[in-house]
């Protein structure tokens, strides 16, 4: 639909997203076991409160890589923390398929959910407060994890992926402070740090910049796309950072419980050689061949109750339907 070039003064999110896919593939075994490390079809999630019933997940359709790095945005109240709750295992979804390294989220045992929580994702949350303990330093913070999982070896090891990890994501110098010593970007990056302690392979983010101003939250968003490119965890972040979604290679965009469009960025070498970074936006089409007009194009024609199709050799028109039909016409 859209296309819009930009200048390559962006880092080189090519290069990144690269090495992510390599790291991921070495850690799955393969390149042949890459595609849909987390698989959602027709996902559904209706919450019932006194009677009345919300449908915050109406048929959500959604299959993301391993090693893919991906922001979802959307309006308020159009489900993305109902989504990353369920995909994180914190809640179960209504019905539909919710497939995330091979757990089924419908029909996890209560064990078995524990387990997924514990050793297969990792979740950052947009409260600071929430992320971190206040009484311990950054790097104790990072080592309670492990600790708590028996991993990461003994107490030497554990300190020292502590360092490495905080290292990564650029606070390794505020090691020995407490959160209340650290600015909310730098315990936002210390949380990114805690919640890959434990070496998951994907990791949730909903809105981890949503109480920053907009060149801190660029830096959390740096610290992400380091974890991923050097660790190769798969991240989801939910975010309202349009400028924040505009750092990713794919933008899912919810509306209404479903996903409505996505933008892909891609490197292209331009006519003088040099690299740019070209958006496109997608519509996106379900199973059954359904998709959503986005609503400026709707609006543009006044498109209304029906539309004709004409197939053409390569594309789909969309035309408004005749509404002066007969009795219209006076
Ligand atoms: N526990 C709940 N009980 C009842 N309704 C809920 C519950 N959680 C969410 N909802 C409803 O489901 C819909 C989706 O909510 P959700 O929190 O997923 O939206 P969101 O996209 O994360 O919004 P925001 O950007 O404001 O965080 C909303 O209509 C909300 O009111
Ligand atoms: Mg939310």
């Amino acid at each position: 639909m859209t296309v819009t070039a930009e200048a390559a003064g962006v880092p080189d999110l090519a290069a990144l997203q690269q090495r992510a896919a390599q790291r991921a593939a070495e850690r799955a075994g393969g390149q042949d076991r890459l595609r849909g490390h987390i698989v959602c079809d027709g996902l559904v999630r209706i919450f019932k409160t006194e009677g009345v019933e919300v449908f915050a997940l109406q048929g959500l359709d959604l299959v993301i890589d391993r090693g893919e790095l991906v922001a979802i945005v959307g309006a308020s109240g159009s489900g993305k923390s109902t989504l990353l709750n369920i995909l994180s295992g914190l809640d179960t979804p209504t019905a539909g398929i919710a497939r995330v390294a091979e757990y089924d989220l419908l029909s996890l045992s209560a064990r078995k959910r524990l387990a997924y929580r514990r050793e297969v994702v990792g979740f950052v949350w947009q409260q600071t407060g929430r992320n971190l303990l206040p009484y311990l330093t950054a790097l104790e913070n990072v080592e309670l994890p492990m600790k708590l999982a028996r991993r990461g070896g003994g107490g030497r090891a554990r300190r020292k992926r502590a360092r490495e990890l905080l290292d990564l994501v650029g606070v390794g110098h505020l090691a020995d402070r407490k959160p209340s010593q650290l600015s909310g970007g730098e315990q936002q990056r210390c949380a990114v740090a805690v919640a890959v302690a434990n070496d998951p392979e994907i990791l949730f983010a909903d809105e981890p910049t949503g109480e920053l101003d907009e060149a801190t939250g660029a830096e959390v968003f740096a610290a992400l796309r380091t974890i991923n490119a050097e660790l190769g965890v798969t991240i989801v972040v939910v975010t309202h950072d349009h400028a924040v979604a505009g750092q990713v290679r794919r933008t899912v965009a919810i509306r209404d419980g479903r996903t409505a469009s996505e933008v892909r960025r891609t490197a292209r070498i331009g006519a003088d050689g040099s690299t740019e970074l070209v958006s496109e936006e997608y519509a996106v089409l379900d199973r059954t061949g359904r998709m959503q007009l986005p609503a400026p194009f709707v609006e543009a024609l006044s498109l209304r109750d029906r539309v004709r199709l004409n197939l053409e050799p390569d594309h789909v028109e969309v035309r408004p339907g005749d509404r002066r039909e007969r009795g219209d016409e006076e």
